[in-house]
């Protein structure tokens, strides 16, 4: 089984992306033959100041190699390092109608935020089309807002085969469904957009002070307190084992802890989990030829598939 997934940069990753986007992502490397890229071709939609994209790019490879993606299991690239999807696309967007296009609801909400409707943004469904069908992936996974996108690309890949003939794996979409709802520090889902998160590379006094602004209610140290409504518990919940949880709910229960104990626990398993991952992010980035070495092998790794399947297209459609 073949599975491919692309990240878009955007900045910061805080405890909500690592639980929401990342560790999955990580994960399917342990699923079959995982490919995984960084979108930078469409983050241009948004980001327009090329040190900006430049910058968002080395982070997230520095992120998600300093989290666990293996390399000699993950085909982790640059997007921009494929350059065949462009024509992929191209391909792609002769049998797209507009109407496909307009009905999608990622590109519509993105203009009613006041990005500007440019044709670039206009066609990122299909160009994430042609970043699946390049490499035949059999299974995308996405999170549930890039679902239509997929279906997007089922939609193309069918049309194109019956058009042309066969040439596309027709890929299937898997949502993460059961992925833990994470609270910011002020209770509401933990969002860059609510400036309430706790990124996981921030350390020492700034990650401190983060932890202990987490509104909880205001009952007094003796009082007991209810675990299952409280914001640190339900973090302390994502980081701990199902033993240390039931101990640290007796005593919530119990009475005679105050939150700002709970709070001391709480960034001690931060630092515990994401300890080490700091650690190693620092090393990667003293070795940015190690970290290019890995994209370029990733992505030759992927360039293979998107050759084969770029010349089989050409083929088809009489380019050749
Ligand atoms: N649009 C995706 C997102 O914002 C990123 C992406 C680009 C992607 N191409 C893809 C995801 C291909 C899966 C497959 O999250």
């Amino acid at each position: 089984m073949r599975i491919l997934s692309g990240i878009q940069p955007s900045g910061k990753l805080h405890i909500g992306n690592y639980f929401g986007m990342m560790k999955p992502a990580i994960e399917l490397q342990e699923q079959g033959e995982a490919y995984l890229f960084i979108a930078n071709y469409h983050a241009m939609t948004t980001v327009q100041e090329a040190d900006a994209l430049r910058q968002m790019t080395t982070d997230v490879a520095l992120d998600f190699l300093a989290c666990g993606i293996d390399p000699d299991k993950t085909a982790f690239y640059r997007q921009s390092d494929v350059p065949e999807v462009h024509e992929l696309a191209w391909m792609l967007s002769i049998l797209c109608p507009m109407g496909l296009l307009e009905r999608c609801h990622s590109y519509k909400d993105k203009v009613a935020k006041g990005i500007t409707a440019s044709h670039g943004l206009f066609a990122y469904p299909v160009l994430m089309a042609a970043d699946i069908l390049a490499v035949n992936s059999n299974v995308v996974p996405v999170g549930r807002d890039q679902k239509q996108h997929v279906e997007v690309t089922r939609d193309l890949a069918i049309r194109f085969n019956n058009t042309y003939g066969e040439v596309f794996t027709i890929p299937e979409p898997s949502i993460r469904e059961h992925v833990a709802v994470v609270p910011g520090i002020d209770g509401q889902k933990m969002s860059k957009s609510y400036d309430n998160t706790i990124e996981i590379f921030s350390e020492g006094k700034p990650l401190k002070k983060r932890v202990m602004k987490i509104v909880t209610d205001s009952k007094e140290m003796e009082e007991p307190k209810d675990p299952d409504t409280d914001n640190v518990f339900a973090l302390y919940k994502l980081l701990s084992t199902e033993q240390e949880q039931s101990e640290l709910a007796e005593r919530y229960r119990a009475g005679g802890m105050g939150y700002g104990h709970a709070k001391t626990e709480l960034l001690e398993k931060i630092n515990g989990h994401f300890g080490p991952m700091r650690e190693r992010r620092a090393e990667l980035a003293a070795d940015m030829d190690y970290v290019e070495d890995v994209l370029r092998a990733g992505a030759d790794k992927a360039r293979v598939l998107a050759r084969e399947t770029l010349g089989k297209a050409r083929q088809a459609v009489g380019l050749e």
